[in-house]
């Protein structure tokens, strides 16, 4: 949420940061702005709306400098307006921000600085941060070259809340100073040239060498070298890592959205996360930083799940696959709700936090709470080196590549299919046989293969979302691991779409949302090959029943009645158990065409960001 790009190197800052906030884009769309140290001190740019409108903006000015900073924003202190877009500057002149977080103390802080002289032009905090900077700089009396460095750390020292800044001051024309709390922030190690990022896609196109930012960790960059140490001024060692992103993924190439790339890169992503992880008998999963003994593992009486939006989903999956193979109880919780819900947990639980991103403030919250009452952590994450993946005491990392569309595609089917991998790996440390093992390895590794046949199927879908895409209500049913798949495509149609979607476990329909049904809202069955397929073609009947118009997903050996519904979808069969991986296609490009008729800009939904890095 927010993206920060700072630069500071041999080239002019002004192209390097609108480049790198384009890439970031997916992190806010509200507004975008940059501040560029020139020769006759800050000049600063800002519009509402997306990037573009700022690089047009920009054309106008003269902007040469070789230092700047920028920010895209997704609203949290005040609305949408080129008065509280970013980089914010101090009333005096002398400082210029680029903030992502929440400064929850900013009221105290600005009636101080009120008193002192300062005045405010926004309504955010982030301008209250940059004013308090500015007054323990006029007040510092250390030596010049430091000057800089420690007012930001003394500024920081005073603040409470989550924060990733870029900052730039007038006297300084060579130096920029970051940090971070709470809200992701790397340095880019160029050649002659250094930068900030709120993540590694903003500045992939200079560097592959980057260091990830630890909390309370300030930083100092000039075009020469840069120095990290703590806000208690301990100095820090850097590690330099490096990023193995090929530029090219995460450019568009020849889609139309993200969103459309990443639908399409699946039968890749889910190669991907597997490659390496078999044993070499096949009968099992290998996974290399667990940190976890087999005697450790058998000691796990219990896994609770955590995770939000579509990776609260995956790890209802992982619950039925889990429950399923190692027979070991799984719980699943909103990270949102289990960091305060102070629930009592089994001495032998084991916490996994699901995380795209890595960097969801619920979930690395959730984490620090399951880690602070001394339970076992581990992540499933796409984000390397990102926060959740850092502090979790082992992990998985998806290696799913990029995901830049703001609604999570390829993510998900990673997670369910290392979910999957998981409950192999536990299920052969207690009762699954070798023959069993090795039967689910190899459906495992066929799904690639098969969810390149399901999106052979995109043509098909196409026309059936053009005859949806008029419809403001539908209801997504399944059952057992199909209800968080229906759950999933809900949350798709409305993020995308704004169409009203519920998902429901479809035998509950009776219980209240069958009341929903007319010829106005149609419903969307997931119906695979399986022990309550029978059930789920009377629940359709039921709706058939009351005028609601059905689209049927189905597998190749369920033989669904054809007359029974208005339209069929049908996916190759697979191991029941990975299913639900292959039903994720046709609802994910359901949403996807519905969207695009509809209009909407489907990278970029309202009020939506990738990444929630606030509260
Ligand atoms: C929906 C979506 C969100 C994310 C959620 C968690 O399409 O993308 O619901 O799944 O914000 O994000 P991560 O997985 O990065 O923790």
């Amino acid at each position: 949420m927010c993206g920060i790009v700072g630069y500071v190197g041999k080239q002019k800052a002004g192209p390097i940061l609108l480049d790198g906030l384009k890439r970031l884009e997916y992190r806010g769309y509200d507004s975008a702005g940059l501040a560029i140290h020139q020769r006759k001190g800050l000049t600063c740019v800002k519009k509402t709306g997306p990037v573009i409108n700022l690089f047009k903006e920009t054309e106008k000015c003269e902007l040469s400098g070789k230092l700047g900073i920028s920010h895209t924003r997704w609203a949290t202190h005040g609305g949408v307006t080129t008065e509280n877009a970013h980089p914010h500057v101090s009333s005096d002149g002398l400082f210029a921000i680029a903030h992502n977080g929440v400064i929850e103390n900013y009221q105290s802080i600005k009636r101080f600085l009120l008193g002192n002289g300062y005045t405010f032009a926004s309504e955010t905090d982030s301008e209250v941060l940059v004013n308090l900077i500015s007054y323990h700089y006029r007040k510092e009396t250390c030596d010049t070259d430091k000057r800089f460095f420690e007012s930001v750390r003394k500024t920081l020292m005073h603040v409470e809340g989550t924060y990733g800044i870029a900052v730039v001051c007038v006297d300084y024309p060579q130096e920029m100073v970051g940090a971070r709390l709470g809200s992701p922030l790397i340095v880019g190690i160029g050649e002659e040239e250094y930068l900030l990022a709120s993540d590694v896609s903003a500045i992939i196109s200079r560097t592959q060498n980057v260091v990830y930012l630890k909390d309370n960790e300030v930083v100092s960059i000039t075009p020469k070298n840069f120095t990290i140490s703590t806000i208690n001024r301990e100095s820090v060692d850097p590690i330099v890592d490096q990023v193995d992103w090929a530029i090219e993924e995460s450019e568009l190439g020849i889609h139309s959205h993200f969103m459309e790339k990443e639908i399409f890169e699946q039968p890749v992503s889910l190669e991907n996360s597997m490659r390496g992880r078999f044993s070499d008998d096949g009968s099992t999963a290998n996974f290399g930083g667990l940190n976890l003994s087999s005697q450790e593992w058998r000691g796990v009486d219990r896994i609770l799940f955590c995770g939000c939006g579509t990776a609260w989903h995956a790890c209802l999956t992982a619950e039925y696959l889990i429950e399923r193979f190692a027979r070991v109880p799984v719980e699943v919780e909103y990270a949102s709700e289990f960091r305060y819900r102070n629930a009592p947990l089994d001495k032998n639980t084991l916490f996994f936090a699901v995380s795209q991103s890595g960097e969801t403030i619920d979930t690395l919250a959730a984490l620090r709470e399951a880690k602070r009452k001394g339970f076992r952590t581990l992540a499933i994450t796409n984000g390397v080196g990102s926060t959740i993946a850092r502090e979790a005491d082992g992990g998985i990392y998806q290696h799913a590549g990029p995901e830049i569309g703001v609604a999570s595609t390829k993510a998900f089917t990673s997670q369910i299919l290392l979910s999957a991998m998981v409950a192999l790996y536990l299920g052969r440390l207690r009762d699954m046989s070798y023959t069993d093992g090795c039967a689910f390895a190899k459906a495992l590794k066929q799904v690639p293969e098969l969810v390149a046949r399901t999106l052979e199927q995109n043509e098909k879908i196409k026309d059936i979302a053009g005859r949806y895409a008029g419809y403001e209500d539908m209801l997504f049913l399944g059952r057992q691991s199909m209800f968080p798949i229906a759950l999933e495509g809900a949350l798709k149609l409305k993020e995308i779409s704004y169409i009203h979607a519920e998902g429901y476990p479809a035998a509950e329909m009776k219980h209240g949302p069958i009341a929903l049904i007319s010829d106005k809202c149609p419903s969307v069955f997931l119906a695979p090959k399986c022990e309550t397929f029978h059930k789920i073609v009377s629940n359709i009947q039921e709706i058939k029943a009351r005028t609601g118009k059905v689209i049927v997903v189905t597998s190749e050996g369920a033989e669904f009645p054809a007359d029974l519904a208005d339209d069929i979808i049908t996916v190759p069969d697979a191991h029941e158990a990975l299913q639900p991986i292959l039903f994720t296609i046709p609802v994910q490009l359901l949403s996807y065409y519905i969207a695009v008729e509809r209009g909407c800009n489907v990278d970029k939904p309202r009020n939506l960001a990738k990444s929630v890095t606030v509260e």
